[in-house]
């Protein structure tokens, strides 16, 4: 095949902290790619917020930059065929249908702003779990509903385009695909992340949507995880369809080619989560976890439902001992450090910035380390720092079990974090099963690649897409013995109770 002749697929990828746009070969092979890291702005403690307009720009600097990258191999812009997105979940954008402009903050999905209105919606609804028959997830911070209902409480402008008709609102792939196309539309797994959504009907639930107060034209229209959803009206991409969207950990488990029931991924980035496959119908938590979408890979395709663990804090966590401590000087200098020590010494960080998640779910729990004595080093910290998302993960495949009534014995990784070896031997020593790593690590943007090759008929079905997500991978063993291991974990739950007890 002559280099024309070549199609090739691109990936958006809308992280919590940068952009990336990847371009894919068929083979799902990465032949281009540009990101660029951002910081949220964090008004207030506990506030975490971006202007919609600088999530866009960002988006359009990696394209040029990938694009540049791409030309530059003697391949024409036209060749790419078609371009997925896939996104930080549950971040909320407002906006007016007039003017297209954002009418305040995005609130980003670990902003903990709306703790007191949780409180009183929770007192409302009589319990948090209320609705998670419908939706599938308890009344938390974290959700979109949430944030909607805040933004109308608090600012003028919003309420003001709710009297006009003209308010929507939206997740961050509904906010991109609306500047790139027109079109106001989002896909299940996103939208299964609002708590608006009624996840065996994916329509918008009447109940959910009063309860919190949102009107139904405020929504966009819910589509499945791969099709065409709009061509892009300007710039480099002019002309290509938009023809796949996911949730970033929706999207990883898609590029992990997590099929099966009972096959399961953990993505480490900004935060962590963990999502198992439960094939086609919806599992309810006894233990703390969420029902969500997994995927629909097309609008007449037979859906996927997984139960999720989610971490608010894992990458954060290096950010912040880099950015705002100043312990290390890059996120890669984290695994050598604690390399230096054997063990944590004692010292355990519980990083609940953002009060802690799955599988305990209190928003007032907050970070706290424990176990210092003068023994303790930068090592020691760096060690703590890694082994907190080490132990909730191990918290989360726990409540996996009890809920599934499956042993999961191979976890799937990716993300920034398991390109550390240090970091991923401690996974396996604190699970004590089989930690896999796959060579090819961009799983998210091959996900949403996956999808939007299949929505425009470079890839025909689901076996195609898992030929294309084969991979070479590493496999991490424990090497610490039970008992060392029970201990470990023991301490851990005595530092999480302090963090809870803070409250
Ligand atoms: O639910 C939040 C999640 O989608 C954010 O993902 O990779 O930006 O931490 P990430």
């Amino acid at each position: 095949m002559s280099k024309a002749d070549e199609v090739f697929i691109g990936a958006i990828d809308q992280g919590t902290s940068s952009s990336r746009f990847l371009i894919f070969n068929v083979k799902g092979q990465i032949v281009a790619s540009h990101q660029a890291e951002y910081e949220n702005h964090y008004a207030k403690a506990g506030w975490v917020e971006k202007d919609p307009n600088q999530i866009l720009q960002s988006v359009d600097t990696v394209i040029a930059g990938a694009c540049r990258r791409f030309n530059s191999l003697g391949y024409q812009t036209s060749q790419i065929k078609g371009v997925g997105i896939t996104n930080q979940r549950e971040t909320t954008v407002a906006f007016d249908s007039e003017t297209g402009e954002p009418l305040t903050s995005a609130i980003i999905w670990n902003d903990v702003r709306t703790k007191d209105l949780v409180h009183r919606l929770i007192s409302e609804a009589g319990s948090a779990t209320r609705y998670a028959t419908i939706n599938g997830l308890p009344i938390t911070t974290y959700f979109s509903a949430v944030k909607m209902r805040w933004m109308l409480e608090n600012v003028p402008q919003v309420q003001e385009a709710r009297n006009k008709g003209t308010l929507r609102f939206g997740t961050v792939d509904t906010w991109l695909i609306y500047k790139m196309t027109g079109n106001y539309v989002t896909d299940v797994t996103n939208a299964s992340r609002t708590m608006l959504m009624d996840i065996k009907s994916f329509t918008w639930s009447k109940e959910c949507l009063e309860f919190f107060g949102i009107q139904e034209n405020e929504l966009p229209e819910i589509r499945s995880s791969s099709e065409v959803y709009g061509t892009i009206s300007e710039g480099r991409l002019e002309g290509i369809p938009i023809a796949g969207c996911l949730g970033d950990q929706q999207a990883a488990m898609v590029g992990q080619s997590c099929f099966e029931p009972g096959e399961a991924k953990n993505t480490y980035g900004t935060g962590c989560f963990m999502l198992f496959n439960t094939g086609e119908t919806p599992i309810f938590s006894k233990n703390g976890l969420l029902t969500t979408v997994g995927y629909k890979l097309g609008a007449n395709a037979t859906p996927k439902y997984a139960l999720e663990g989610s971490i608010a804090v894992a990458g954060s966590a290096i950010q912040w001992l880099r950015d705002k401590i100043g312990l290390i000087f890059s996120a890669a200098e984290i695994g050598f450090l604690a390399e230096t020590v054997e063990d944590n010494g004692g010292v355990y960080f519980v990083t609940a910035f953002s009060g802690l998640f799955a599988p305990y779910w209190r928003d007032d729990a907050r970070g706290c380390i424990v176990g210092l004595t003068q023994y303790a080093t930068r090592g020691h910290l760096a060690r703590a720092t890694l082994e907190s998302v080490c132990y909730q993960t191990r918290a989360i495949l726990e409540a996996m079990h009890k809920d599934s009534g499956t042993e999961l014995r191979r976890l799937r990784v990716d993300g920034g974090m398991t390109n550390s070896e240090q970091a991923m031997q401690i996974q396996a020593d604190i699970l004590g099963i089989e930690v896999v790593r796959p060579e090819m690590r961009e799983t998210t943007a091959l996900g949403a690649a996956l999808a939007a090759g299949l929505g425009v008929g470079v890839w025909k079905d689901e076996s195609e897409l898992r030929q294309v997500a084969q991979s070479n991978v590493t496999a991490f063993w424990s090497g610490i013995t039970e008992e060392k291991r029970n201990d470990m974990v023991q301490g851990w739950e005595k530092a999480v109770q302090r963090s809870l007890d803070w409250a």
